[in-house]
């Protein structure tokens, strides 16, 4: 009887930590960024220069530029919208630049088919010194789902001492507790980790600091602090990160500088390629209102974004580099693979890619396809080689 007795507490035991544990993992599972969210956010072109018009206009471009039906869904508006709090505590947006309120411009952006983003900080004050959430987060969270956010980028300035594990987490239950789907856009820069612990917090986390519309290098910030980053600054430090992103939580290594000005345009296919390789979100940061011909090519190319968009959801490996030529491989759904020759140097180059540095054996014989020529290159055995581009990539599938 003694025994029984005993086994049946111990089930009991057991099954409770059983419940316990498919409760806690199923914490963060509210169901989005299946695959790495896209969109538009108004920070790496217009800083805090934005407006009701501003984003409207926006909408509208994502719309009529063929974005939208490239797959590009949030339009999401960075820092500055909000400059207070009222006697209760609320967030109070910019009358002058947000004259309609917040509810409207979603309506409005919901209304072109697209979804809502908006931004705020862990912190007592934004990054560019408005009113951050915390001790408010349950009541913004409220407030965000009242006027029919979709999208939340949470940044981390002002922070003082305050652990990032903790403060997201308050904010994700804050946005649980809101009731409404809304994708956690963790922006911590890296600093605490976030891959080790965000898949179950948030949708996606930075993994970097700030990117500049540059190839490479890093730059000083304005007060003399260390340091904006060049894209191939990021590109460097997302080895090593590929088995922390999956469906539902991403790498994030900051937002799209296509079309900005500060790269050339065989630079700005790199970035592009290399982001939709890396699993990245893909949110634009140009002005979609009069896009060139090649920045609209590049950034709605749907064979590169197809990669990126890719059910299985793994994020690329660096699996080859010799100087400045490398080569980056991600696996499909389909058993095929996503292969990108990256040529950082100054001079065009011959990259040759192995089948086995792809995991491949030798024998196997594939279809190579150009995912920017848009053409099929034949059956290949043992390896593939390309020309490619000073500052270029040269990106395939190659399908067994
Ligand atoms: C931080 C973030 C940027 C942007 C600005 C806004 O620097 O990393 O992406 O949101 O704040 O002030």
């Amino acid at each position: 009887m003694k025994t029984v007795l005993r086994l049946t507490f111990l089930s009991a035991v057991v099954l409770l930590m059983l419940v316990g544990t498919a409760q806690m993992s199923a914490a963060w599972d509210n169901g989005l960024a299946l695959a790495p969210p896209m969109g538009w956010n108004s920070w790496n072109k217009f800083g805090c220069n934005v407006s009701e018009a501003l984003i409207k206009s926006m909408a509208d471009g994502m719309v009529s530029s063929g974005m939208k039906d490239a797959g590009y869904q949030y339009g999401v508006i960075d820092d500055c919208w909000q400059v207070s709090r009222d006697e209760n505590g609320n967030i109070v947006p910019d009358a002058q630049r947000f004259p309609s309120g917040m509810k409207p411009l979603g309506d409005y952006i919901h209304s072109k088919g697209l979804k809502f983003g908006i931004y705020s900080d862990a912190g007592e004050k934004t990054c560019a010194g408005r009113p951050g959430s915390i001790g408010h987060e349950y009541q913004d969270a409220l407030m965000y789902a009242k006027w029919g956010v979709d999208y939340l980028k949470y940044d981390w300035c002002h922070t003082g001492k305050r652990n990032a594990e903790e403060a997201y987490a308050t904010m994700r239950d804050a946005l649980k507790a809101a009731g409404r789907p809304i994708v956690f856009s963790m922006c911590e820069w890296g600093t605490a980790k976030p891959w080790l612990w965000a898949a179950e917090t948030g949708n996606l986390w930075r993994t970097t600091g700030d990117i500049s519309d540059h190839w490479e290098g890093k730059k000083k910030w304005p007060d003399g602090g260390c340091c904006s980053l060049g894209m191939l600054d990021i590109l460097d430090l997302q080895v090593g990160l590929e088995s922390f992103a999956g469906p539902g939580h991403w790498n994030d290594p900051d937002m799209l500088e296509v079309g900005n000005g500060g790269m050339t345009t065989n630079e700005y296919r790199a970035h592009f390629s290399l982001w939709s390789i890396l699993n990245a979100p893909l949110i634009a940061g140009n002005d979609l209102r009069n896009m060139t011909a090649e920045i609209k090519e590049i950034l709605t190319n749907r064979e590169v974004i197809a990669v990126n968009q890719d059910a299985l959801g793994r994020q690329a490996s660096r699996v080859w580099k010799e100087g400045d030529f490398e080569i980056w491989a991600k696996p499909l759904k389909d058993g095929s693979r996503a292969v990108l020759l990256l040529n950082r140097g100054g001079q065009e180059a011959e990259i040759l890619a192995p089948w086995t540095v792809l995991g491949y054996p030798e024998h196997l014989s594939a279809t190579v396809r150009d995912l920017w020529a848009h053409k099929e290159l034949g059956k290949f055995s043992e390896k593939f080689r390309a020309k490619v581009a000073s500052h270029d990539v040269v990106v395939v599938t190659v399908k067994p």
